[in-house]
């Protein structure tokens, strides 16, 4: 999906340094945006900022930030606006998987799941929400995930931020309804990320499935088109979100799945 107009504004985008939310970034960048890449790896933030092919006159840094820390947060936006100026788009994008059953999950694990994926969006939200309303143009984009509409065995805490940053998004949309301002989530199916890679190993002993099964057994077996996703199919429906075809767009939870989820 291409949106012709060049969108000239400042986009946000945490957890940027790698799989979807690089995505994001190089699809916002190529769009005309000035782009800041947030991420708890700074080096990382830096090396994926560096592997964006600069353009003259559009500004593009990386910001060391984390999610489960409020004043960090803060700081993250305070140093995004002192660079690039008022943040006219954020992309909460930061994640993390933790595969466990119930009775074996670790509490302190499923209350970090939470601060990244939900409490942090919400800090983000607020830190920028004021003078988007002022100024009578913002998008933010949260990135939930289809276990955000449905539950998966293992995954209590990534289902409950997940399914919290819709209830989020919705609110936020509200509030923002007579500004020009809107929020949706993008619910991504599975996408050929680290996030995804690195939880094959877990999903097999949970599943009691052999690594080399888990793919197709645990997961492609779900999805209708049978295969992964690529991280810029979901930065593409970013991009045209934040444009202004995208205005009548918000509290939405927009599934890009391959079929997966239908509702
Ligand atoms: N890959 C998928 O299949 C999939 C599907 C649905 C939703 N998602 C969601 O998409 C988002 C991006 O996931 P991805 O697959 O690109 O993963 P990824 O692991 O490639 O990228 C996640 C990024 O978030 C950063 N991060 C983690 N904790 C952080 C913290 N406390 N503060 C700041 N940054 C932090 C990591 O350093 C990393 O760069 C996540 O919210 C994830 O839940 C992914």
């Amino acid at each position: 999906m291409q949106t012709k107009m060049k969108l000239d504004k400042v986009a946000l985008i945490t957890g940027g340094a790698s799989g979807i939310g690089l995505a994001i970034a190089e699809k916002l960048y190529m769009a005309g945006c000035q782009v800041a890449i947030a991420d708890i790896d700074e080096q990382k933030a830096q090396s994926a900022i560096d592997s964006i092919e600069t353009r003259e006159g559009q500004k593009k840094m990386a910001v060391q930030v984390d999610l489960s820390d409020f004043l960090s947060i803060r700081q993250m936006v305070a140093t995004c606006e002192e660079e690039l100026g008022a943040v006219d788009i954020l992309v909460n994008n930061a994640g993390f998987q933790h595969v466990a059953p119930i009775e074996s999950c670790d509490p302190a694990t499923f209350q970090k799941l939470i601060e990244v994926m939900l409490v942090g969006p919400f800090v983000a939200t607020q830190a920028v929400f004021a003078q988007m309303k002022q100024r009578g143009w913002g998008r933010i984009i949260n990135i939930s995930s289809i276990n955000g509409k449905i539950g998966a065995p293992f995954k209590a805490g990534y289902c409950s931020a997940k399914h919290g940053i819709i209830g989020l998004t919705r609110v936020t949309a509200l509030e923002a309804a007579d500004s020009g301002v809107t929020c949706n989530a993008i619910c991504p199916g599975y996408v050929d990320t680290p996030l995804v890679r690195n939880q094959l190993a877990d999903l097999a002993k949970s599943y009691r499935l052999e690594e080399t099964e888990v793919l197709d057994e645990a997961i492609l077996r779900n999805v209708p088109q049978r295969r992964l996703l690529e991280a810029g199919e979901i930065g593409d429906f970013a991009v045209f979100l934040t444009s202004d075809r995208a205005a009548a767009i918000t509290g939405q939870a927009i599934n890009v799945s391959g079929g997966y989820v239908m509702h």
